[in-house]
């Protein structure tokens, strides 16, 4: 059986009012439409999938490595599939999903695709029950079978109140695709909708069906205030499915976190906390309140923050702690390191069991390269140390509080670069 997906997303986000559109945004930290994408790609029973794109966005979907359809032109959501089904009649099935209504939850759409096929139906429409059905079509059914969706703007006062509503994900057979060009232009909107092809395959009795959603709820957006809330819902998603893992997060809801991260159970993330993309974080390490982690690795047992901030390409193994106000940059701190405050650590490598005074900062820009420093084991730099880089610091080397180092220190050797103090009486009464 040849079931070939497509991913609406060539409408023009009117009503989204940003300079580029909706599907592009980022949501928990991937761009919206590529959620529906990672989806579709885990589905093995799809023969093809392809995005369905405006002109104007082509070479978007092109640099990430996709051969869209072009939709010219956008007149609506039936004249997507409308288009992409003249050009591509040779599937047994269809199924259509929009790349504003992201899934997150694969197991949704492999459960939905099953029934869809199982249950022979020409069109399964998957619903939702959901209190508020603003700008959503709704169900309409007839002694429990579907006969048609009607748009929130076609909708009587009656009709706004019915709470099953279309997710935009369909499963179209052949039979009832083969009807999409008596599909005539919405007289309000002046654009094709594809979920008049209900009222269409219905008038032609076909098997008609919906199949309501009771796993991850789907919410679509056409608004920044409904990204927003997708937002939350999203969250939500991601941490749950962490705290189901062993991970314990202190009031979740102050808690940001996106996806493609690894968090290993055993983990304590306490409030105000945000790990953005890529982030890998070993067990039994507590990340403290206010600390802000970027694609970066954390190893097990480390201690990290309040305030801290972890930035990308920093490596940091076991038992590492790093306290308030530190910033690691490209960095790779080894096991037992402590920086306990206010430092900056960037392009450096740091040695084992090193220790790492308040204050310390690596110079590492020289206003046009980055520079960088190397510390072996068992160092100990004094407060207040400005360490320009490139240098060199042995093992086991000792950095006097409040140097400036310049130059290379060898393995076991006391470096203290300061200017003596002086004790000259006062004589200011
Ligand atoms: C659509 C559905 C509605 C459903 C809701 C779910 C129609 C007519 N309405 O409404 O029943 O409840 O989604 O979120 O289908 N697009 C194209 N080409 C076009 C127009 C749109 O590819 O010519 C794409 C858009 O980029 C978008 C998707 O189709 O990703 C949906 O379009 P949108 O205008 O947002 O439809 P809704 O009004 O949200
Ligand atoms: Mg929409």
């Amino acid at each position: 059986m040849k079931i070939c997906a497509i991913i609406l997303s060539a409408g023009e986000s009117k009503r989204f009012k940003s300079s580029i559109p909706k599907f592009m945004h980022n949501l928990s930290g991937l761009p919206i439409v590529d959620y529906n994408i990672n989806l579709l790609k885990k589905i093995k029973k799809i023969t093809k999938f392809e995005i369905i794109s405006n002109k104007e966005n082509l070479n978007y979907f092109q640099d990430k490595g996709y051969s869209p359809f072009k939709q010219n032109p956008v007149d609506g959501t039936g004249g997507a599939v409308r288009q992409f089904y003249k050009k591509n009649n040779k599937y047994d099935y269809y199924l259509v999903m929009l790349s504003d209504t992201p899934v997150f939850d694969y197991k949704v759409i492999s459960d939905f695709l099953n029934k869809s096929v199982k249950t022979n139906s020409d069109i399964s429409v998957l619903s939702q029950n959901i209190s508020n059905p603003k700008g959503y079509g709704r169900l309409i059914l007839n002694n429990k079978k579907l006969v048609r969706i009607i748009e929130e703007n076609d909708c009587d006062n009656i009709q706004k109140k019915i709470n099953l509503v279309n997710t935009g994900i369909f499963m179209i057979s052949k039979r009832a695709i083969s009807n999409i060009n008596l599909i005539k232009k919405n007289p309000n909107k002046k654009e094709y909708y594809i979920t008049d092809l209900i009222d269409i395959c219905n008038n032609k009795n076909l098997n008609l069906t919906t199949i309501v959603n009771s796993g991850v709820p789907i919410q679509g957006i056409n608004s920044v205030k409904e990204l927003n809330d997708l937002e939350i819902l999203s969250q939500n998603y991601i941490k749950n499915k962490l705290m189901e893992s062993g991970v314990r997060i202190y009031q979740p809801e102050t808690v940001y976190i996106e996806n493609d991260v690894s968090i290993e159970k055993g983990v304590v993330i306490e409030p105000n906390v945000v790990i953005r993309r890529g982030v890998k974080i070993k067990k039994d390490t507590i990340v403290k309140s206010f600390s802000y982690l970027e694609d970066c690795r954390i190893g097990k047992n480390c201690s990290i923050g309040p305030f801290a901030r972890v930035r990308p390409s920093s490596d940091l193994q076991d038992q590492i702690k790093i306290g308030n106000f530190v910033e690691i940059k490209k960095s790779k701190l080894s096991t037992g390191v402590k920086i306990n405050h206010l430092s900056y650590i960037g392009d450096t490598v740091v040695g084992k069991n090193s220790n790492i005074g308040a204050g310390t900062i690596t110079c590492n820009y020289d206003g046009r390269n980055k520079l960088s420093c190397l510390i072996g084991d068992n160092c100990f730099i004094g407060s207040n140390s400005s360490i320009i880089a490139p240098v060199k610091i042995g093992s086991s080397a000792y950095v006097a509080a409040g140097s400036v180092i310049t130059k290379n220190i060898s393995k076991g050797y006391f470096a203290i670069s300061r200017p003596k103090q002086k004790n000259i009486k006062n004589k200011i009464k």
